[in-house]
């Protein structure tokens, strides 16, 4: 049930209460507070299990709010912002004094963006402050897409669901540092490589975490219960057989033009074939999978250009080792 005027404005008084959110936005939903109340930002860690020193996004309702925010705000976030505000782009820039040290875990930096969600943005509007918000999932599990699975992921521990039916893109921002002297991208996401290259006329670097490394290098992120094993395409169904003989539940996550033939795998998915479709559908799947009780989600990763950088790096991130003990 997508949210109503009544709602936002309940959602509102939550916030000013120092209560906690959870609000959608065309990436993923997220797990907000006022930006402004350091016991509500400190909750938010309690409630995803997340380390204090990890740093949150605060979410403002207009790109003209920026200055009120952040200090020393250069030209080319100026650009970033006017292009792709309201977008999936998160900006670090200097932290402002309004923003406690809770919301950005210590740092002199804040990550800021402006949601480009209409439900997202009458509760920015409605509360008139900045809202820090991470995605609302426990710590290093799948980011939410859809209310249901913010009740799934986060139950009681939020004091108020605002549903804006699924996020439009799937996946979360791009993060975009622009306190140095050459933007660099800390995270891909939502907003791709080359939209951002267009905009700045020069070329970005790509973030290790999604460039060809030893594979098992990141601690997993973004990761469902199921270990998640990345082969190349053309190994995909005898690393499934493989599996499969060795005990394990399998799901199956096969390219799009992958033919027919019959599949070792106790659960299949076929992704779409166009990019945004799949960034829409990667977190839901990933979940869906999980619920089918697969112990192993055998995948490969797309081209990493437009959508399939941000998609990769999520599939890299989940097969990430898990922490042990
Ligand atoms: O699409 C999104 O960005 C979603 C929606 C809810 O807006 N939010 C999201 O938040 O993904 P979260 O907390 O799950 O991820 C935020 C990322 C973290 O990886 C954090 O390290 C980075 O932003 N970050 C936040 N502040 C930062 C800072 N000052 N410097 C560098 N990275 C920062
Ligand atoms: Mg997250």
């Amino acid at each position: 049930m997508i949210a109503r005027t009544s709602d936002i404005e309940k959602a509102a008084g939550v916030l000013r209460a120092g209560g906690l959110v959870a609000l959608p936005t065309e990436t993923v939903y997220g797990l907000g507070a006022d930006a402004e109340d350091p016991a509500a930002v400190s909750r938010i860690f309690q409630v995803k299990g997340r380390p204090p020193s990890h740093p949150l996004i605060v979410h403002l309702g207009d790109a003209q709010m920026l200055d009120e925010w952040v200090e020393d705000v250069p030209p080319t976030a100026r650009l970033l912002a006017e292009r792709f505000w309201p977008g999936p782009l998160t900006l670090v820039l200097r932290r402002g004094r309004r923003v406690p040290l809770e919301a950005t875990g210590g740092l002199e930096t804040v990550a800021v963006r402006v949601p480009d969600h209409p439900v997202a943005l009458a509760l920015l509007a409605a509360f008139g402050g900045g809202v820090t918000a991470p995605s609302a999932n426990r710590f290093g599990a799948v980011s939410p897409t859809t209310a249901d699975h913010v009740r799934m992921e986060l139950g009681d521990a939020v004091d108020f669901v605002l549903d804006g039916g699924p996020c439009a893109v799937g996946v979360e921002s791009t993060i975009v540092d622009v306190t140095g002297d050459t933007p660099s991208i800390l995270r891909p996401g939502g907003i791709t490589r080359e939209a951002l290259e267009e905009v700045l006329r020069h070329p970005l670097a790509v973030p290790s975490s999604s460039s060809v490394r030893v594979p098992g290098q990141h601690p997993s992120h973004y990761a469902p219960r199921a270990r998640v094993v990345l082969v190349e395409p053309e190994g995909l169904v005898s690393e499934a057989q493989r599996m499969r003989e060795a005990g394990h539940r399998v799901g199956l996550v096969l390219p799009p033009a992958s033919p027919d033939a019959a599949v070792p795998a106790h659960a299949v998915v076929r992704v779409p074939g166009s990019m945004t479709d799949y960034a829409r559908g990667l977190y839901g799947f990933l979940r869906e999978l999980d619920q089918q009780g697969c112990d192993v989600i055998v995948a490969s990763v797309p081209a990493e250009e437009g959508l399939g950088l941000a998609i990769a790096n999520r599939l890299r991130r989940a097969a990430g080792p898990r922490p042990t003990g």
